[in-house]
C-alpha cells in the first residue's frame, strides 16, 4: 500500500507523486489485520455466475443523461443511454445512491431506502430502467448505503427524540464520546461524535454529521436492512454495491473489519441467496489479506471486493512504465483469492481523479491501462466517461470529488449532449475532443479501443474465467501472462515501459504455430521459433495473443 503524506499519495517506489482524494482519506493507520470470523451460513449458488464474466459500468445518473432539460441527468436519461452501453458491451451497471437524499454526500447520506430521488425520477421510472437494461441483457446493481443514513433519515429523527422510543438504539448514542477510531475518513473532519440537543446526547459518525452511523448491534437494525434488500431484489434488480461496508461494527478504537461485520455480511448474503442469479460488490479499503477476506469462503460473504492496491499499480505502471507492483498485486490476489470468489479491477470512481491525471494524458498509457484492466483476473468496472478519457472538472458543488464527477460527454457541442438546459455542475474541460461522437469518428481513439477490447473479452472464455499463469523473468516494463481456459488459451502481453523498444521472448505451449495474432488488432505479431515467441514492442504496446488460424 503506498504511503501519504499530507494528502498526497506517493507510488511504492517513490518515483510517483499522485494526488488521491478520498483514497488518502481512507486509510487505515496502523490497524492490524483481523481475519473475520464467524459462521458459514451459506453455500447456494450465486445464479449463473454473470459476475464472473460481465465489465461492469459504474453510473452517476446525476451526471450521465438529462432528459427534461434541468441540468441534472435522471432514470429517462438514462434508458436512453442504454444502446449505447449495450454497445458498448458493459453486462451490468453499478448506480451510485438514486435514493431520496438531502444530498449532504452526493446521495451517499440516504432518507428514504424504498424510493427514488425526485430529481432522477420515481419507482415507476426506476422500473421501467430495470425493464428496459434487461431486455438488453443489462444487469441493473444498487448502491447499498447502510453504514449510515441521513440526518434526515425517519430513523433518525425518531431516534433523536428520546433515550426509550422504539428505534432509540438504532444509532450509536452516548452521554460522552465514547471512544476514537484508530482509522479515520479524514475528508470527512475529525470529530466523529456530534453531540445533538434534542437528546442531549452524543451520536457516532464515520462521515459527515449530517450521516450518523446505524447501530448493527441491534438486530433489528439488520433485520430492516435485509428486509429492504429483499424488497429490491423482489423488484428484479440483480444486486448492490456495498458502500464501506467494513465499517458497520466498531469497538473503539479499532472501527474496522470487527468480526462482528464479517457475520453481518454473511446474513445479507443469504439474503442474496434467496434470490438466483443476484451478487454484491464490496468497496473494501485495506491490506490485501483485509480486502480478500471478506470474499469469506467464496461463496459465504461478498461475491466480489474492489482491488484498490491494484488500481493504484494500474497508475503507476501506465504512467511510469513498471508495472512490478501490478504484477505483485496481482499474483497476490490470484494465489489468495478462495475459490469462488472474484476481485474487481477498477481505474478510477467517483472518489479518484480522472484517468489522465492519475494515469497520464497520453492515450496510449490509457489503453494500455485498460488492455490490463480488461485481461487481468478478475471483474473489470469502468467508470462512466473512462472510456472516452474524461478530464477532471474544475468547479465544485458539494465537495472536491466533484472534479471527477462531471457530466458525461456525448457531443462536442457545450454541454456536450448532456442536456439542453445549464448542466447543474459545469462541463469539465476537452468537451470538444473527449467525446462519443467524436471518438466514434476515429479507428484508433479511446473509445474504439475500449469496445474492441470489451468484444474481445465477452467473446473469449479465457479472458473472462480463464486461470492466470505470470510469464517468469519479462523483460523490464513487461507483465505478461497466459490465461488458460478450455476453450483456447490466450497469451497477453504488456509494455508499459515509456523508453524505447523492448524484445519479448516468451517460450510457447506446445500446439501453437508458427505465427500468433493480435486479437486486438488482427495482425500478426512477432514470430515463433523453436517454441519461442519473439517480438519487438514499442513503448506502451499491449496485445492479446493467440495462435493464428490455419
Ligand atoms: C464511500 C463512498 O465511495 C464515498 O463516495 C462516500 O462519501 C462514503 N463512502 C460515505 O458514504
Amino acid at each position: 500500500m503506498p504511503g501519504v503524506r499530507g494528502g498526497v499519495i506517493r507510488g511504492r517506489r517513490g518515483g510517483l507523486a499522485l494526488a488521491l482524494p478520498l483514497a488518502a482519506a481512507l486509510v487505515a493507520s496502523g490497524c492490524g489485520s483481523k481475519k473475520p470470523t464467524g459462521p458459514v451460513v451459506s453455500t447456494a449458488p450465486g445464479g449463473d455466475g454473470w459476475h464472473r464474466r460481465v465489465v461492469f459500468y459504474q453510473v452517476f445518473v446525476r451526471s450521465f443523461q438529462d432528459s427534461d432539460g434541468d441540468g441534472i441527468g435522471d432514470l429517462a436519461g438514462l434508458i436512453d443511454r442504454l444502446d449505447y452501453l449495450a454497445g458498448l458491451g458493459v453486462g451490468a451497471l453499478w448506480l451510485m445512491p438514486v435514493y431520496p437524499s438531502p444530498l449532504a454526500d452526493s446521495g451517499y447520506d440516504v432518507a428514504d431506502y424504498r424510493g427514488i430521488h425526485p430529481d432522477y425520477g420515481d419507482l415507476e421510472t426506476f422500473r421501467l430502467l430495470l425493464d428496459e437494461a434487461h431486455q438488453r441483457n443489462l444487469k441493473v446493481m444498487l448502491d447499498l448505503v447502510v453504514n449510515h443514513t441521513s440526518n434526515q433519515h425517519p430513523w433518525f429523527l425518531e431516534s433523536r427524540q428520546s433515550s426509550d422510543n422504539p428505534k432509540a438504539d438504532w444509532y450509536v448514542w452516548a452521554d460522552a464520546p465514547a471512544g476514537d477510531c484508530r482509522e479515520s475518513n479524514v475528508i470527512f473532519g475529525s470529530e466523529r461524535w456530534t453531540l445533538d440537543e434534542a437528546r442531549g446526547q452524543y451520536f457516532f459518525h464515520e462521515f459527515l454529521p449530517a450521516q450518523p452511523d446505524l447501530n448493527f448491534r441491534d438486530p433489528a437494525v439488520l433485520e430492516e436492512v435485509r428486509g429492504m434488500m429483499g424488497w429490491w431484489l423482489e423488484m428484479g434488480v440483480d444486486g448492490f454495491r456495498a458502500d464501506v461496508p467494513y465499517q458497520y461494527v466498531e469497538s473503539w478504537p479499532d472501527c474496522w473489519y470487527q468480526p462482528e461485520t464479517f457475520a453481518i455480511h454473511q446474513q445479507m448474503r443469504q439474503t442474496l441467496d434467496a434470490y438466483p442469479g443476484r451478487a454484491m460488490v464490496g468497496e473494501i479499503q485495506g491490506k490485501p489479506e483485509q480486502v480478500l477476506a471478506y470474499l469469506g469462503n467464496g461463496s459465504d460473504a461478498f461475491h466480489l471486493v474492489f482491488y484498490f492496491d491494484a488500481m493504484y499499480a494500474l497508475w503507476g505502471a501506465g504512467s511510469g512504465g513498471d508495472p512490478t507492483d501490478l504484477a505483485l498485486a496481482v499474483q497476490l490476489a490470484v494465489d489468495d483469492t478462495p475459490p469462488g470468489g472474484v476481485v474487481a479491477y477498477t481505474l478510477g470512481n467517483h472518489d479518484m481523479f480522472r484517468t489522465p491525471r492519475t494515469v497520464s494524458e497520453d492515450v496510449a498509457a490509457l489503453k494500455i491501462v485498460a488492455t490490463a484492466q480488461l485481461t487481468l483476473p478478475g471483474a473489470p468496472f469502468i467508470y462512466y466517461g473512462e472510456e472516452v478519457g474524461l478530464l477532471n472538472g474544475q468547479e465544485v458543488v458539494v465537495d472536491f470529488r466533484d472534479q471527477a464527477r462531471t457530466p458525461m460527454q456525448w457531443d462536442g457541442s457545450g454541454t456536450a449532449g448532456f442536456t439542453k438546459g445549464t448542466p447543474w455542475i459545469a462541463m469539465a474541460d476537452g468537451v470538444k475532443t473527449f467525446n462519443v461522437a467524436e471518438e466514434d469518428r476515429h479507428r484508433d481513439s479511446l473509445l474504439a479501443h475500449y469496445r474492441s477490447l470489451i468484444a474481445l473479452r465477452n467473446a473469449t472464455p479465457a479472458l473472462q474465467e480463464g486461470s492466470y499463469e505470470a510469464v517468469a523473468a519479462s523483460p523490464l516494463g513487461v507483465l505478461a501472462f497466459f490465461r488458460r481456459h478450455d476453450a483456447g488459451d490466450r497469451l497477453v502481453v504488456l509494455h508499459f515501459g515509456v523508453e524505447g523498444d523492448v524484445i519479448v521472448e516468451i517460450p510457447t505451449p506446445s500446439g501453437w504455430a508458427t505465427a500468433l495474432t493480435d486479437e486486438v488488432t488482427g495482425q500478426t505479431s512477432g514470430e515463433v521459433r523453436d517454441g519461442v515467441w519473439r517480438a519487438t514492442l514499442p513503448p506502451r504496446t499491449g496485445l492479446v495473443l493467440a495462435p493464428a488460424g490455419p
